[in-house]
């Protein structure tokens, strides 16, 4: 096994992944759909696929490629909701890249709070055409005003560390609280009512599914900046538009949308865009949209392209495999992923 197929990659892939692949001794083919079971049929004779945030892995598109003899999928990306791991279980091994840079995400959580606090969109907007009024772009000082974080993992505790580095007051809300890190925690509510801006870290999950609706938005207080770089759904986006109309919520900054699959990493300058809500929200003043870049860092693409090859690796070679994700198979008397650090 020495090829491999990528699914819905983009220059910027390419060139990293380019640079690692002799070291690896693999050889590469790039697809630039995504994948799904349409396309699962272009895994044809690969053991190997390697996929992404936005492709749609669902039971139909594991079981196209298991006939078609694909054996391992390596994400290449640290979440996994996009994946039926019932379905894979027992077929096709799955892996990701549970850390490339934490650092490049939080860091463009605080560039995007910036930007929407200082109002540095509309001023860059502004001056190009030598509008240099500043009526409209007043902002607040970050400085001992209190960041709500949901989820304090890797790129929560880092979100964090930034926030005290201006001076913040940092709440936080994680089931799984971290014992060590001296963190304020409270309940999501008790955050939500507190909080000036509340920063979204957590994974998307059945429990964490549209956490932030109508609910928890009344919950706020009048004019909260709302943060999220982890997912789409985290938010139910038809509440937020609203309570952005009504300003009961002051702004909000959005690497990930609910729908992006249809629409990020594409240039649709030319195009109509037939989502009303996301039209909506991005025509806000106050709300700023990228398009699900958070993790686009040179250091990021060198790690993501590096443990991804080494994923791949390990699995040729028939080693353990460290990065794969736990299914939790309910096999209470021995657990195959400890053992044999392979889920089966
Ligand atoms: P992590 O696994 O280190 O931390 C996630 C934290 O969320 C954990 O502490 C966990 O206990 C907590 N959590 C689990 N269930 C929760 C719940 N119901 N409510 C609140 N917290 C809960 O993950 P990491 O690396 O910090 O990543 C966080 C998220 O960031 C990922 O799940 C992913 O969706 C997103 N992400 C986005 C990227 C982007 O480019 N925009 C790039 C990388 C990750």
């Amino acid at each position: 096994m020495s090829k491999i197929c990528f699914f819905d990659t983009k220059p910027y892939d390419r060139t990293y992944f380019d640079s690692y692949k002799e070291q690896f001794g693999f050889e590469i083919d790039y697809f630039e759909p995504k994948l799904n079971a349409d396309t699962a049929i272009m895994a044809r004779g690969y053991e190997v696929v390697v996929a992404f945030v936005n492709d749609t892995i669902d039971a139909k598109t594991i079981d196209i490629l298991y006939e078609e003899g694909v054996r391992l999928i390596a994400m290449r990306c640290a979440g996994y909701n996009n994946i039926d791991f019932k379905a894979a279980y027992g077929k096709i091994h799955v892996v990701r890249v549970p850390a490339y840079s934490p650092y490049a995400v939080a860091e463009h959580a605080m560039a995007l709070l910036l930007t929407l606090n200082r109002k540095i969109h509309r001023a860059y907007n502004r001056t190009r055409e030598h509008n240099f009024s500043l009526n409209g772009l007043t902002g607040f000082d970050l400085h001992g005003k209190t960041m709500g974080v949901i989820g304090t993992g890797k790129i929560g505790r880092i979100f964090i560390d930034i926030c005290k580095g201006f001076g913040m007051e940092v709440l936080a809300y994680d089931p799984y609280p971290a014992k060590d890190a001296g963190l304020h925690y409270v309940s999501v509510e008790e955050l939500c009512r507190r909080s000036d801006v509340i920063s979204l870290h957590c994974p998307l999950t059945k429990d964490t599914w549209h956490l932030i609706n109508k609910d928890t938005l009344q919950l706020m207080k009048k004019g909260t900046y709302i943060i999220n770089t982890s997912r789409g759904a985290l938010i139910n986006s038809e509440d937020l538009l609203h309570a952005i109309k009504e300003e009961q919520i002051g702004g909000a900054v959005l690497d990930v949308y609910e729908e992006e699959t249809e629409f990020f990493y594409e240039d649709l300058s030319g195009e109509i865009i037939k989502d009303d809500i996301l039209s909506g929200l991005i025509s806000m003043p106050n709300v700023i949209v990228t398009s699900h870049q958070a993790f686009l860092t040179k250091e990021a693409l060198n790690n993501i392209a590096e443990i991804t090859l080494q994923n791949i690796k390990d699995y040729a070679e028939g080693a353990g495999l460290p990065n794969e994700i736990c299914y939790r198979c309910t096999k209470l008397d021995h657990c195959d992923k400890n053992e044999k650090n392979r889920c089966f």
